[in-house]
């Protein structure tokens, strides 16, 4: 199944290291994170879980609920978060899915069988509180994912989901934004300009990088 942006986030029940989650009541009104490991104990995979857990505070910050999911069983997951902590000096602090019968890898479409026939690629989604896919990410089983990346994007999406915003290349927190072109100059007056500092480099400008005055 190919999930794309905009569609309903598939819910499921699945057992995890934090006991068994049904997911869209485990989001309730949060947003998501869930990303996918090939396998248990595979060095890119331990790397990238005490990253999140050392991360963690900025997803709760962000109203976000994190979710791993990897095809071995929770057992097994058990005996890696040692692993984890151990060369990472980060407990794992969110639920680590186990999907030995590939039901959650098989509803997102995790497994790529030109890349493997049975394991998950290393996908990223995210999820808004409204259950619907905001962020799709594929990296190759060989490559980290980047999760300041990932944070990111939630800003990004947080707050394009309150206004009529975009945000520009490499954009982080705090830096300008774009007034979405549907919004004319005399309205991103009215609904921006008690939003911004009255500075000239925090200043509105139109989409083509002139001054809004
Ligand atoms: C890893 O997580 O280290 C890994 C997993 C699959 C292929 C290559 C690396």
């Amino acid at each position: 199944m190919t999930l794309r942006l905009g569609d309903h986030a598939p819910d499921f029940v699945s057992d995890s290291t934090e006991g068994v989650i049904a997911f869209h009541d485990y989001l309730g009104d949060s947003w998501g994170v869930l990303f996918s490991h090939p396998q248990d104990f595979t060095p890119v995979c331990t790397t990238e879980l005490g990253e999140v857990a050392r991360l963690i505070g900025e997803f709760e910050r962000r109203n976000t609920k994190v979710l791993g999911v990897s095809v071995d069983p929770v057992a097994t997951h058990r005996d890696w978060c040692s692993d984890v902590r151990d060369v990472t000096g980060h407990s794992l602090n969110f639920p680590l899915l186990g999907d030995p019968e590939r039901k959650v890898a098989d509803l997102y479409g995790m497994i790529h069988p030109n890349a493997d026939n049975t394991l998950t690629v290393r996908s990223v989604f995210v999820i808004g509180p409204d259950k619907k896919v905001k962020l799709t990410i594929t990296y190759p089983a060989s490559t980290g994912r980047n999760f300041d990346e990932i944070l990111r994007v939630l800003d990004s999406l947080q707050l394009t989901a309150n206004y009529s915003v975009a945000t520009p290349v490499n954009w982080k927190d705090g830096e300008d934004v774009i007034i979405v072109p549907a919004v004319s100059d005399e309205d991103a007056k009215e609904k921006f300009r008690p939003l911004v500092a009255p500075s000239p480099a925090s200043g509105l400008r139109r989409r083509d990088g002139a001054p809004l005055v």
